[in-house]
């Protein structure tokens, strides 16, 4: 286990709140140097705001965010814009500039943030911009790029300053199946070539399952389960004739993570006031019809990790298969 110094965020008891609404209460989460973590949870479960924490744009109202040993809330102006050149942010949309070229989108960053010359520069935007597979389009304006391109274009920009942390928000949101699971890919090699850590609030679940080192579930502001991935897919994974064996967060946990509108105690609740509507934070009626979540890449054999899943945890552990720039 890393010491408190070599977590590279640390969050302690946060509880956010808006106006009377308890949005996070009582968090506690570290990720450590490298990691791939993945935040899931119904929507409005607190996801963004926990990210928002995590930047520094949103300061709690107790407890405490640590990034690299820092406090962000005791820190002035100046030293949290040096904070903030040590991570990047993609945000949903890729956030660029319009009126720029992909390539001046990532220039910009380091025209801002460093005394570089040009030559140096453009010597880096070839560089980021190959990362992510986008040298050619360096010259592209983004409203001539797809949606998959400009959240490549938006990876390259975070990636600019050579970060050590990378906050994803929804990454594959909008994206079809196959982009989306090309950047998951991108997410894998990026963590793996660069050594950053990678927070990703994501509700696609095979996208997290195929990113993830650990996995942090959300519910109402609490963190209700917190592991590695293989304790997930466990979950995942657990046969329906031993569902007994689990208790009503576990079995609920499971129900989420299989997309599964049909859950046990889905079948057994009536309607009135469902205990699995109110803990996943959905609308109880899709859960009488319908997926609660939707997956966009179902595992074909939910009895184990297998097709995309299978390819990209090969991919991730460093087999030539699954290179492939899809
Ligand atoms: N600035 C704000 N002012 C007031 N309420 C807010 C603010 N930001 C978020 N909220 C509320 O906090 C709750 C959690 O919002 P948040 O955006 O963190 O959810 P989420 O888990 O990211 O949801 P989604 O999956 O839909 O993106 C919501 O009820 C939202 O309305
Ligand atoms: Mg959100």
């Amino acid at each position: 286990m890393p010491t408190d110094d070599e977590y590279v965020i640390e969050i302690e008891n946060l509880v956010k709140r808006f106006g009377d609404q308890t949005v996070l209460d009582g968090i506690n989460l570290k990720i450590k140097p490298g990691e791939t973590m993945v935040i899931m949870g119904g929507s409005g479960c607190g996801k963004s705001t926990l990210l928002r924490h995590m930047i520094g744009s949103l300061h709690p109202d107790e407890g405490r965010v640590k990034l690299f040993g820092h406090v962000l809330a005791d820190l002035g102006e100046d030293e949290l814009d040096d904070i903030r050149k040590k991570f990047g942010i993609l945000f949903q949309s890729g956030a660029l500039f319009q009126s720029l070229s992909v390539g001046d989108n990532v220039a910009l960053i380091l025209e801002e943030h460093t005394d570089l010359d040009a030559a140096i520069i453009d010597f880096m935007v070839k560089i980021k911009l190959e990362l992510v597979d986008l040298r050619e389009a360096s010259h592209k304006f983004p409203a001539q790029i797809s949606g998959g391109m400009k959240k490549r274009a938006g990876l390259a920009r975070a990636l600019a300053l050579d970060p050590r942390i990378l906050f994803y928000d929804e990454p594959s949101a909008g994206l079809d199946p196959v982009t989306s699971a090309s950047i998951d890919r991108l997410i894998i090699d990026l963590t793996q070539k660069l050594g950053v850590a990678s927070v990703v609030v994501t509700h696609e679940m095979d996208s997290a399952f195929t990113i993830a080192d650990r996995m942090a579930m959300l519910n109402k502001g609490q963190v209700l389960m917190l592991d590695e991935r293989e304790a997930f897919e466990k979950l995942r994974d657990w046969p329906h004739d031993r569902l007994d064996e689990l208790d009503e967060t576990k079995q609920l946990i499971r129900q989420f993570l299989r997309g599964d509108a049909e859950g046990p105690l889905t079948e057994e609740s009536t309607g009135e006031s469902s205990y699995a509507a109110d803990l996943l934070g959905i609308d109880n009626s899709k859960l009488t019809g319908g997926r609660s979540i939707q997956t966009t890449r179902r595992v074909p054999n939910p009895g184990g990790p297998k097709g995309l899943f299978k390819k990209f945890r090969r991919s991730k552990q460093g087999s030539p298969e699954g290179q492939d720039k899809s």
